[in-house]
């Protein structure tokens, strides 16, 4: 199997995507940060069955990084990244430079005088909190690549449940007219979500890490029982989580699966369990449905 040709300029990409469009074809694109796995596999595979043509960017931004976290060393390995989109039948890999996608205009991302998409009260809370401008940074870059590819379709993971929920309200409230399409969280057998971090967990907190997982199930399976305390359902997350020394809870909550707001009963809307925790020096996110009562 071929490698999925490669574009490197927003410019090139919007004349693509345009051409496309003529000929009559959706549009699909899937935004990444590559080390691909079967998460993001996911995604293209989806946009592949419902759209003419796909296409999927491979940038790690660095305006969603914060201070200290983990931009230099964050996986990157193109090669591999096309061989995998090459057979998952996308047709083209958007993968700019830092200069492509930010050299126009001030070059100093942190100097105060580019313009940023600002997620509003959404992106403050849960990760918000922990990463203070990481979906300033996530919301701004997708803005940017839904600007070049111009797509009908943009497919983005529950896996990251907050940024899913700010990239439907950003495409619905700055009217991009693009389809924001969810897609369920693809796991490890033992239920560890997939994520390009997970390459960073030594073998010993590899098996740790399926605490999250486990945290997740015990709100699941306690609501799924009756249980309508929200705070019942944050404390047993927790237990979870203590019983592994290896794992330390950012946050375990309940909450709106809307507005993210955290919840003391569960009843009427739909509601989420969201954790975040550290486990050794990586920091690893999950969260679940909850059913409702
Ligand atoms: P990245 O972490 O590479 O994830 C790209 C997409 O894959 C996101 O929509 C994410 O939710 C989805 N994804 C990751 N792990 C998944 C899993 N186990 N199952 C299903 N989907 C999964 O998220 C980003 O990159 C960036 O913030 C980005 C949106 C590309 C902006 O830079």
């Amino acid at each position: 199997m071929t490698p999925s040709p490669l574009v490197r300029g927003p410019r090139e990409l919007r004349e693509l995507s345009r051409r496309w469009r003529r000929e009559g074809a959706l549009v699909g694109l899937v935004p990444t940060m590559g080390a691909l796995h079967e998460g993001h596999l996911s995604l293209v595979r989806r946009a592949r069955e419902e759209c003419g043509r796909v296409v999927v960017s491979v940038f790690v931004n660095p305006t969603q990084f914060g201070e200290g976290e983990d931009f230099e060393r964050y996986p990157r390995d193109l090669g591999r990244d096309r061989r995998l989109l090459g057979e998952a039948g996308c047709d083209a890999v958007f993968a700019p430079a830092v200069e492509d996608m930010y050299g126009g205009g001030t070059t100093d991302l942190s100097s105060g005088e580019r313009v940023f998409v600002d997620a509003g009260r959404l992106g403050e809370v849960w990760e918000g909190r922990e990463r203070p401008g990481h979906f300033r940074g996530v919301a701004t870059v997708v803005a940017m690549l839904f600007n070049a590819a111009e797509p009908d379709r943009a497919y983005f993971g529950e896996k990251d449940y907050q940024q899913l929920k700010i990239i439907q309200k950003m495409a619905r409230e700055l009217l991009f007219g693009v389809e924001v399409v969810p897609c369920p969280t693809v796991r490890d057998p033992d239920g560890l979500a997939l994520s390009s971090r997970n390459a960073y967990l030594s073998a010993e907190e590899r098996r740790a890490a399926v605490a999250l997982w486990r945290a997740l199930r015990a709100a699941v399976d306690l609501a799924r029982g009756g249980e309508r305390d929200a705070r019942r359902l944050e404390r047993a997350m927790e237990e979870v989580c203590r019983a592994e020394p290896l794992v330390r809870p950012q946050y375990a909550a309940v909450v709106d699966a809307e507005t993210l707001e955290r919840l003391r009963e569960l009843g009427g809307r739909p509601a989420r369990a969201l954790i975040a925790a550290y486990v050794g020096e990586t920091r690893l996110i999950d969260n679940a449905a909850l059913p409702f009562p």
